[in-house]
């Protein structure tokens, strides 16, 4: 197993108490395509993170088994943190302009990520880099090695993070919410490139979306949650068709090109979900 979560607890303390936010959530994944999708504040990125010991300091966590690859995160030091974050494991996250240092060119940076973990010559890293631009299929790598990244679009800026994050090999690809910053076309693209990518390493897949046909598309098994559960998880091909009313009420919610609806419907929902 890449990972094993069982019985995963967050939560926040604030002046009025305490507020829990994920409430006893299980999941694992092995070398697959997991997906979470629920609606906003439901605990998606939080869950990722926690795998990640990325947590807002003021967080409070708990759980009966929080694995990566068999190491304990909760009792896991930053020291040993560090050999997972960014190098077994990478984190690509909605807006690359946030990730990436607008004074450094895109190539310097690629070539820095490489050189942190192989090692070598300044030349020979961005030499590699190079290489790693033209893996994520930008077709000119030389030209956008030298760009800095407020000359690069938001899907070449994603590509490039993907770029970075492929220098140490990793075994792992937890993506939250990756394209939603993009247009669809370019969505598309980079999403194909991410399957590629993974089935082509052999790496295990965590992709946090809320476009529900997209996932049923990428992936192999979804996650649905909801108020810090789980409330159920599916074979994604079976997601568009599920029958648990939650999930049925996200995939209403969705406007349609092939049905237009004069108005979207409110989601319900029932106490009963989450026992
Ligand atoms: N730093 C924080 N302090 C207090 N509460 C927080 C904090 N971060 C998250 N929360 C709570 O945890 C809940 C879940 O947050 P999370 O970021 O996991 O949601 P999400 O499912 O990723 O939503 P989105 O789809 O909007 O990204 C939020 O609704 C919020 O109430
Ligand atoms: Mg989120």
């Amino acid at each position: 197993m890449l990972f094993e979560i069982n019985n995963l607890h967050i939560g926040f303390e604030s002046r009025t108490g305490f507020a829990p936010a994920v409430k006893g959530v299980s999941m694992k994944l092995g070398t697959e395509k997991l997906g979470i999708v629920g609606e906003s504040g439901s605990g998606k990125s939080l869950t990722a993170r926690a795998l990640m010991k990325l947590l807002p300091s003021q967080a409070r966590i708990e759980a009966d088994k929080l694995e990566f690859d068999g190491i304990d995160i909760l009792s896991a030091s930053e020291k040993q943190m560090r050999t997972i974050r960014g190098k077994r494991a990478g984190f690509i996250l909605q807006d690359p302009k946030y990730s990436l240092n607008p004074v450094k060119t895109v190539g310097s940076q690629v070539a820095e990520a490489w050189r942190a973990h192989k090692g070598g010559s300044k030349r020979a890293a961005l030499e590699a880099a190079i290489n790693l631009l033209e893996m994520v299929k930008i077709r000119d790598p030389k030209k956008v090695a030298s760009s800095y990244p407020h000359e690069v679009s938001g899907g070449m800026g994603q590509r490039v993070m993907i770029a970075m994050m492929l220098a140490p090999d990793p075994e792992l690809l937890i993506a939250d919410e990756p394209t939603s910053a993009l247009d669809a076309t370019v969505q598309a693209e980079i999403l194909r490139l991410i399957e590629e990518l993974v089935s082509e390493r052999g790496m295990g897949l965590l992709l946090i979306s809320h476009d529900l046909p997209l996932v049923s598309h990428f992936c192999d098994r979804v996650a649905v949650m909801y108020a810090g559960h789980v409330v159920e998880e599916i074979k994604a091909s079976e997601l568009l068709s599920a029958q648990h009313p939650y999930t049925r009420g996200l995939l209403n919610c969705m406007p349609s090109l092939m049905h237009p609806k004069k108005r979207l419907p409110v989601l319900t929902r029932d106490p009963e979900w989450l026992k």
